[in-house]
């Protein structure tokens, strides 16, 4: 029986997929693996059972991938799973950022007490006037799973979309319309787009690029959307732009004493996947990860190891290792099979960074003490009978 830890409340739907193998413990160190969602993890030191942390979510800067990397815990996010609940805020969020709709509503809210609000309101609404996104340029930084669907909903609305990721994945590439403009320096979106909207990971290298000299080489009356994290953008240099009207609106879905209550810059508190459907996705796509991984010892969408996928295994035995990405790791493992003349049918191994991960089909039942004599190879950081 394997025991799963919800350090956040993760959705029925996806839960209820964990068969009869597996039971959901409160108690975090006695867990096999981890589901979380925003619980800070970086204090968290996991018990030696432990050997997935699935995200259901994209973003995962609350987790401690090196560390548990090199504790040969495989971290799992849900790429995908809630970009359609993103997207959708994004399309709002290009048409609220132009219109007075927030204002406005607020207006009748405030008036409410008006007998004579629908004639009063003829007169108020000139100071809600917008205008509209058809024919205006969109530059989307980053087109992963959100920015590719962003970028392809803003065509359909008739938006001139310039698409900027210099590391843009084969499927993601596939499926972003061909009327998006592919450009190769983001400094044309910076000076060409009416609108931008950033959807790229938070990393070394993305933080604070939005930084006070891009956002100089903005368009002057620009509306910058960021709906990916809050520190990507130099919100201080933001501010003063927008204050200075620069930019325009600066619209944000990250709440931050830098940004709340400043005339012209929209904020809602982290709304991007709160929707009954994205948290279904996420949870759904974290459990099937999981068992993939403990069943069968796949790894799909990891965040600190390769992907590494050999399918249901159709030999004897499988076994999994965590390990370095050093010279001489796999020679180690045949040569340790070799010796006790098991024949190794199958094996997958990738790399990805320090780290790498190997599935062994061997002809031979995997026991105990084959465990015990991987886990002495120098470089080894984990070894798991799967089957
Ligand atoms: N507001 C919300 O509620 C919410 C919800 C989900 C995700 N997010 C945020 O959105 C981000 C994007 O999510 P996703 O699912 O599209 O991720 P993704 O990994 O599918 O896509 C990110 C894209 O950014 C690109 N990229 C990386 N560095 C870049 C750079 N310097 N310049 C241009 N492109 C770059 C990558 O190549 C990739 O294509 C997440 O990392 C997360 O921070 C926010």
């Amino acid at each position: 029986m394997y025991k799963v830890n919800c350090l956040n409340p993760i959705a029925k739907c996806g839960t209820d997929l964990f068969g009869d193998n597996y039971t959901i413990t409160e108690n975090t160190n006695e867990a096999d693996a981890i589901l979380v969602r925003s619980a800070q993890m970086h204090e968290l030191e996991l018990s030696k059972d432990t050997i997935a942390v699935a995200r259901a979510g994209a973003g995962v800067n609350n987790i401690p991938l090196d560390k548990y990397a090199s504790e040969g815990v495989v971290v799992f996010n849900t790429p995908g799973a809630n970009a359609n609940g993103v997207k959708e805020l994004v399309i709002a969020a290009l048409i609220y950022g132009s219109r007075g709709i927030i204002g406005g509503a607020n207006w009748c809210q405030e008036n409410k007490a008006d007998e004579a609000i629908g004639k009063t309101a003829e007169k108020a609404k000139k100071a809600f006037a917008g205008s509209e996104i058809k024919g205006k340029k969109l530059g989307v930084i980053g087109l992963g799973a959100i920015g590719a669907q962003v970028a392809n909903a803003a065509v359909g609305l008739g938006m001139e979309v310039y698409g900027f990721d210099p590391y843009v994945s084969v499927d993601a590439a596939w499926n972003i319309s061909r009327a998006v403009k592919h450009i190769t320096n983001v400094n044309d979106i910076y000076t060409d787009c009416d609108y931008i909207t950033i959807h790229v990971p938070l990393l070394d290298s993305t933080k604070g690029m939005v930084d006070a000299e891009a956002i100089s080489k903005m368009k002057k009356g620009v509306i910058f959307l960021n709906f990916a994290r809050d520190i990507l953008v130099d919100e201080e240099a933001m501010v003063k732009a927008v204050a200075e009207g620069h930019v325009a609106k600066y619209v944000t879905d990250f709440a931050n004493p830098t940004v709340v209550g400043k005339e012209n810059i929209i904020v809602t508190p982290h709304l991007g996947a709160s929707t009954a459907e994205s948290e279904d996705n996420c949870a759904i796509m974290a459990v099937k990860q999981i068992r993939d991984f403990i069943e069968n010892g796949n790894v799909i969408n990891s965040v600190n190891y390769p992907r590494c996928d050999a399918g249901l295994c159709q030999y004897e035995s499988r076994v999994t290792v965590c390990h370095k990405n050093i010279p001489n790791m796999l020679t180690q493992f045949t040569g340790l099979f070799a010796k006790l003349s098991i024949n190794v049918p199958e094996m997958v191994s990738k790399s990805r960074g320090d780290y790498a991960y190997t599935i062994i089909d061997i002809d031979g039942k995997a026991d105990a003490s084959m465990v015990d004599e991987i886990s002495k190879i120098d470089g080894v950081l984990r070894v798991r009978i799967v089957k």
